[in-house]
């Protein structure tokens, strides 16, 4: 299966957003990933639905939307409206997440649901069939540019396993600290997209290093 990359947005040039937006619409990659963060979920406060809308605006690829924010069920049709294809919700922010996953659904976007580094596989073994995505945070959520949990191989493998076992249609996402170091182990061990915003933002030349994590990938 074709791997994905998602840049993350969060570590854009803001003051050059357009400018960002299209060097992804232009890159090889596949996918916008979109942190929300309301500074309650998350130790931090990115940004909200006025940014969202105008990067929606040039955005040509799917808009991926990682939400880290308490009580998500408040902007599902919010951010259906605002262009997300694919919305994520945190599985430790959701009391009755089987209903939120179907309202996410119900809203005609794809659905996922992260999981913070200390969450075991096996909370999701009665909702896994229900899922479009699964996201494995491989560093604490709140912020870009920190290093990548060496824990989350074993967690790509268990959710991989997983997977197959009940003939889920299920996507792995990995967030967080990815780099061309990692990518190719976490592809080997099951992920399917890969999210990276530091390894590509910050590079000498964002285009390049999209291209390069894609042909590592694939
Ligand atoms: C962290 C965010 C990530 C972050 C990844 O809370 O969910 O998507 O932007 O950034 P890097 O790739 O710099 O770790
Ligand atoms: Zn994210």
């Amino acid at each position: 299966m074709n791997k994905l990359i998602a840049p993350s947005i969060l570590a854009a040039d803001f003051g050059n957003l357009q400018r960002d937006v299209e060097m992804v619409n232009n890159s090889k990659a596949d996918w916008f990933h979109i942190d929300i963060m309301d500074g309650v979920f998350v130790p931090n406060i990115s940004f909200g639905m006025p940014v969202l809308k105008a990067i929606s605006s040039h955005a040509n690829k799917t808009i991926d939307v990682h939400l880290m924010i308490v009580d998500p069920d408040r902007y599902i049709s919010t951010f259906a409206d605002l262009g997300a294809d694919v919305l994520t919700v945190h599985y430790e922010a959701c009391t009755h997440l089987h209903r939120t996953i179907q309202a996410i659904k119900a809203s005609g976007m794809k659905a996922g649901v992260a999981l913070n580094p200390h969450t075991p596989i096996s909370v999701l073994e009665d909702i896994i069939t229900d899922l479009d995505l699964v996201c494995i945070m491989s560093v604490n959520p709140g912020f870009g540019g920190q290093s990548f949990i060496e824990n989350t191989y074993k967690k790509v493998t268990q959710l991989k396993q997983l997977i197959t076992e009940t003939n889920s249609n299920t996507l792995i996402e990995i967030d967080g600290g990815v780099t061309n170091k990692n990518a190719k182990q976490l592809v080997d061990a099951g992920a399917d997209v890969l999210v990276a915003g530091s390894f590509v933002f910050k590079s000498d030349n964002p285009t390049e290093t999209i291209a390069d994590l894609k042909s590592i990938c694939n």
